[in-house]
């Protein structure tokens, strides 16, 4: 497949890491070293599915295709209000969408598994044309008493259209399932019948044994999957990496050996977005005129699951 289109939004209000000061005790010089996150995009009266069809329709505007040429509609999504119908439903609506459409969620990497659904549906021949979103909240789902976990996220949405072509040169997913590292929990409805005990949970986080399987898991599969599909580092003109942390970029950096030009960041003002961070971060470069013709853009994301991937496109 190759790409034809991006786009993003990203909710209004900023928050500084000065503003959290105000009722935790934190601040710049606790989390700027530790992360490199110095503002975030917070969502205040906005809605994920608003800002998930906005960054559909800058998308869709980019690629010069209309809602019905779209055969298949892919919305990775952590959590929203809805439990049903789906938020790929929901956003599709909006859109005027009449092809398909599934959510999936496999957290942070979410936006490359969703390349990966795409692909699949190409290489079958089953479509023209595929949209996907990665439109998530993750400031819903900490506590904001807990300075260890709520400084780190910030909301939005990224979009990318797809059609077809040879572009995609690779891919490869990972799980390793731990579900002791990153988790949440909510209560269903009671019953009359329900027995055991249920809690709301706000995010857990082991920090420091994220951070380790983050920086191993992308090193390992990036090099496994520029050998795969016959490239080496030289090759390479970008690393989009999830942006959950400056210091796991640079670790990644530093083990990969590769210069911080290679690297484009966006964390300092949108923290870690999950699985639109990816996303997010592919609009921004493409609308700087960041890509060339040929350049070779290798993504890697990890995250709860714990799951992680990895991709290589061709511009
Ligand atoms: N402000 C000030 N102090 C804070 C703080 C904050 N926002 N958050 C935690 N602390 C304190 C803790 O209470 C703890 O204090 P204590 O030692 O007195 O108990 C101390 O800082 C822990 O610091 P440190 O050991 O240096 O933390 P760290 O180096 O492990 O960094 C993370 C914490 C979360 C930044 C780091 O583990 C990390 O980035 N992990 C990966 C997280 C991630 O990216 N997850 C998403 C992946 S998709």
């Amino acid at each position: 497949m190759k790409l034809i289109g991006t786009g993003s939004a990203i909710p209004s209000k900023v928050v500084t890491n000065a503003m959290l000061s105000e009722f935790l005790d934190t601040g710049d010089e606790w989390i700027i070293p530790r992360t490199g996150i110095e503002s975030r995009h917070v969502i205040t009266n906005e809605t994920v599915e608003d800002l998930g069809a906005d960054a559909c329709r800058k998308a869709l505007d980019m690629a010069g295709l209309r809602p019905e040429e779209i055969d298949f509609f892919i919305c990775s999504n952590v959590v929203n209000e809805y439990i049903t119908p789906s938020l790929s439903c929901i956003i599709a609506e909006k859109l005027g969408l009449t092809c398909p459409c599934i959510d999936i969620n496999c957290a942070c990497p979410g936006f490359i598994y969703a390349m990966e659904i795409a692909e699949t549906h190409f290489l079958a021949g089953k479509v023209r044309n595929v949209l996907i979103v990665s439109a998530e909240e993750p400031t819903r789902m900490t506590d904001w008493a807990d300075r260890s976990t709520c400084v780190l996220f910030g909301d939005g949405a990224g979009a990318a259209v797809f059609t077809k072509g040879d572009n995609l040169k690779g891919i490869r997913l990972n799980a390793r399932p731990d579900s002791s590292k990153i988790w949440q929990k909510r209560t269903l409805m009671p019953t009359p019948y329900v027995t055991k005990e249920e809690s709301d949970v706000p995010l857990q986080m082991r920090g420091k044994e994220v951070f380790k399987f983050a920086v191993g898991a992308s090193t390992t599969e990036v090099e496994a999957l520029l050998k795969e599909v016959g490239l080496t580092k030289s090759d390479v003109s970008y690393y989009m990496v999830h942006q959950a942390n400056l210091r796991i970029i640079d670790a990644i950096k530093k083990y990969l050996d590769e210069p911080d030009s290679k690297f484009p960041v966006n964390i300092r003002d949108h923290g870690n977005s999950s699985s639109a961070s990816c996303a997010i971060l592919l609009d921004e470069c493409n609308r700087a005129g960041l890509f060339k013709s040929g350049d070779i853009l290798v993504f890697s994301a990890f995250g709860a699951g714990l799951l992680s991937a990895a991709a290589v496109l061709e511009w």
